[in-house]
């Protein structure tokens, strides 16, 4: 569906969501904790419930018709995840967990075999730790090293810095496409080329960007790519992998089972082609199911135009979050998606989250799973609003309130 710059008819959205009418703590619930997971919309919910009530069964086993119907629906779904990553070949979507089960799939099976003693992987300092620990452990495994690409003090990668660590020992660069606890959007296409001049494969790990940005993983040229359903309006539990043919096929299986053979015995096993070759054992299939409606539903509002209306709310939350005394905003880069963290002098930003939230506002506070990164900024952590398409300006002004009433209350 071509999507038309317009503007979204937010309260008819939110009618989408029902979870969004409800009391918190005596008060109509601002949800702001989008980066962790986004609320799913009744089409997203009434196929999962589709699902269960009329198809369930296992799939690419049974010859009867329940297992058929489950069968092209999940593999319908895979055509969707194919076009919503412009992917060029069907087999190069691979069904995972989530963001975290790919990281540690490309580790273990393209890092196992490909990447050896004295080599390199580089990764940024803006990364989770879901794109730390997994390359940690690889290169604990391997020998391998681990370079770190820096950032200024708004939060945007110095890729002077990121020329200087490029060298043929670099064998591998993974870097998040958008940060979860700035919303730095980082310059991904540059960071691939850079990486690509020295022979080097790139993982771009996509869990908050799929969302926000429009994807095209042929245009990129990343040699991996890696997202979360449940940050795209779907359901939690199931993510995809995306990679390039003939990297895949280089690589070994990772796990072993059902669906990932050809033919086993108790001598040998032969393993079945892609994409089910990292398919083992029985998938998330109603989730799977359900991401196509999830796609389907953001396609129906125009990614753009979710883009423009979240790019809308964090310009008027940085405004006027801005001018409140005793408030800074961490992370001003020259990228941003809806995501604004923020510390308040003299309090602890655990103590604005539970104050917030008596106010019926949800935010995450914490490290963000960033650890390294707040250790760079000389945070514990911070307050992190985060929009989706279903939040409105008045809802800022609500955090805007909540805010002057912790710093009333902790004064
Ligand atoms: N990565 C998720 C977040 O940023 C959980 O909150």
């Amino acid at each position: 569906m071509q999507s038309v710059l317009a503007p979204i008819d937010i309260q008819r959205v939110r009618q989408d969501f029902p979870i969004l009418d409800q009391m918190v703590n005596g008060k109509q619930l601002v949800y702001f904790d989008n980066a962790a997971t986004n609320q799913k919309p009744i089409p997203v919910l009434n196929a999962l419930a589709h699902y269960y009530e009329h198809d369930n069964a296992n799939i690419h086993r049974g010859i009867h018709t329940l297992a058929e119907r489950a069968t092209q629906d999940f593999e319908a779904s895979r055509q969707k995840i194919k076009s919503f990553l412009n992917a060029e070949h069907i087999e190069e979507v691979i069904f995972t967990y989530g963001t975290t089960d790919g990281i540690n799939l490309v580790a273990q099976s393209y890092g196992r075999k490909f990447l050896n003693a004295g080599d390199e992987i580089i990764i940024s300092t803006l990364e989770h730790h879901s794109n730390i620990v997994p390359w940690q452990m690889l290169c604990e495994e391997r020998g391998c090293v681990l370079r770190i690409i820096p950032i200024d003090n708004n939060g945007d990668l110095l890729l002077d810095e990121y020329e200087k660590l490029l060298s043929e020992r670099t064998k591998l660069v993974a870097c998040v496409h958008v940060s979860n606890a700035l919303g730095t959007i980082n310059p991904i296409k540059t960071i691939i080329d850079m990486a690509h001049r020295v022979g080097a494969v790139v993982l771009v790990d996509g869990a908050q960007a799929s969302s926000h940005i429009e994807l095209d993983v042929q245009a990129m040229d990343c040699d991996f790519y890696v997202l979360s359903a449940h940050k795209l309006y779907g359901p939690t539990g199931m993510g995809v992998l995306y990679g390039k043919r003939d990297i895949l096929n280089a690589m070994p299986p990772y796990r072993g089972g059902g669906e990932m053979i050809k033919e086993v015995t108790f001598e040998k096993t032969t393993y079945n082609d892609l994409p089910y070759k990292f398919e083992a054992g029985t998938p998330n299939i109603a989730d799977v199911v359900a991401v196509r409606t999830a796609l389907e539903y953001m396609e129906s509002l125009g990614k753009e135009n979710i883009a423009q209306h979240e790019h809308e709310l964090l310009l008027y939350a940085t405004e006027q979050l801005s001018d409140i005394r005793g408030l800074r905003i961490v992370g001003q880069a020259k990228e941003k998606i809806g995501v604004v963290s923020f510390v308040l002098d003299g309090i602890h930003h655990q103590d604005t989250g539970v104050i917030l939230d008596q106010l019926g506002i949800a935010v995450r506070t914490g490290h963000h799973c960033t650890q390294p990164l707040m250790s760079r900024l000389g945070l514990a952590g911070t307050t992190r609003a985060s929009f989706a398409v279903y939040n409105t300006k008045d809802e800022i002004d609500r955090l805007v309130q909540g805010v002057l009433r912790v710093q009333k209350m902790m004064a």
